[in-house]
């Protein structure tokens, strides 16, 4: 068994707030992504694919074909958008980077299957120092 990852960008405006709480309960727990004007990431995103080698190519998957789904079901629908209001899949939730990761995964998962590949992992990174990983 070995695992590829191809790395992505994107950037995305988004707000953290719960609306029963005050605007202080919000920024003590959400901090600055609670800020009522909105505010930008500029995520990171490493989609992980597991196999054997094709004995035919010695690739487990093509790197190209993936960072094609990547990009057709995943970051046109995001890139320089709002995650709370412009982007179908994150509709009614919170956009914590736990969130989006579980919303990317299931944007990805039948696309790459259908192509026989088995998707491994969502990796996420908010900020240099924040990331989720989400294994289905
Ligand atoms: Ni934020």
């Amino acid at each position: 068994m070995i695992y590829l990852t191809r790395v992505e960008h994107f950037n995305a405006a988004h707000k953290l707030s719960n609306p029963n709480w005050t605007d202080e309960q919000n920024f003590e727990v959400f901090n600055k992504c609670s800020n009522p004007n909105w505010h930008g990431h500029n995520y990171e995103l490493h989609v992980t694919v597991k196999g054997d080698p094709n004995p035919e190519t010695g690739f487990v998957y093509n790197a190209k074909v993936l960072g094609q789904i990547i990009k057709d079901t995943v970051i046109e629908k995001i890139d320089h958008k709002n995650l709370n209001l412009d982007v179908d899949f994150m509709q009614g939730k919170f956009t914590s980077a736990e969130n989006l990761a579980i919303g990317i995964w299931d944007q990805l998962k039948p696309h790459i299957e259908a192509d026989g590949a088995v998707l491994h992992c969502v990796k996420l990174l908010e900020t240099k120092n924040i990331y989720v990983e989400y294994y289905g």
